[in-house]
C-alpha cells in the first residue's frame, strides 16, 4: 500500500491530491483541499454531516475512498451558490433560521440540494424520506422542513 497521486474535480476546480487508495474523500477536502463545508460527524455513513453531491447525488464522502471518484464531478457546499448569491436552499435555511448548533446544517442542504435537483416539488412525505438520514440532534426539524418547503417555493 502506497500513496497515490491523482486528481479530482471539486467545485469545477481540478487539482493534484495525494492519498492512500482507502484515504476517505472527507478528509482529502477537508486535509489537503481546505474546505470544511463537508463535516466529520460520525465517519461511518451515518450521520450526513459529511454529505457532498456527486455527479449531482448525495453521497457520504466519510465513506468514499478519493481514489474512487476521481474524474468525477465533487461539489461541496462551498461550491453550492454563486460567487455573488447563496444557493436558494443555502438562503431558505437562513430565512427559516433552520441552525441550532448548526452541525448537521451543511449536510442537510447538500441532501436538499440534490433532493430538488431530482425532484424540483417533492411532497412532505418525501422530504422527510430524503432526510432522514441525516442526523440533528438539536432537534430542529420541524424549522428544516419549513426551510426545505421555503426552498421550493
Ligand atoms: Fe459521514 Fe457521519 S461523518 S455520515
Amino acid at each position: 500500500n502506497q500513496e497515490h497521486t491523482f486528481t479530482l474535480t471539486v467545485n469545477s476546480e481540478v487539482r493534484p491530491v495525494q492519498a492512500w487508495r482507502d484515504t476517505s474523500l472527507l478528509l482529502v477536502l477537508r486535509n489537503q483541499w481546505g474546505l470544511n463545508g463537508p463535516k466529520f460527524g460520525c465517519g461511518l455513513g451515518e450521520c450526513g454531516a459529511c454529505t457532498v453531491m456527486i455527479e449531482g447525488v448525495a453521497a457520504r464522502s466519510c465513506v468514499i475512498p478519493a481514489y474512487g471518484v476521481r474524474g468525477r464531478a465533487i461539489t461541496t457546499l462551498e461550491g453550492l451558490g454563486q460567487r455573488t448569491a447563496l444557493h436558494p436552499v443555502q438562503q431558505a435555511f437562513i430565512d427559516e433560521q433552520a441552525a441550532q448548533c448548526g452541525y448537521c446544517l451543511n449536510g442537510m442542504i447538500m441532501t436538499t440540494a440534490a433532493l430538488l435537483r431530482r425532484n424540483p416539488t417533492p411532497t412532505d412525505d418525501e422530504i422527510r424520506q430524503a432526510l432522514a438520514g441525516n442526523l440533528c440532534r438539536c432537534g430542529t426539524h420541524l424549522e428544516i422542513l419549513q426551510a426545505v418547503k421555503r426552498a421550493i417555493q
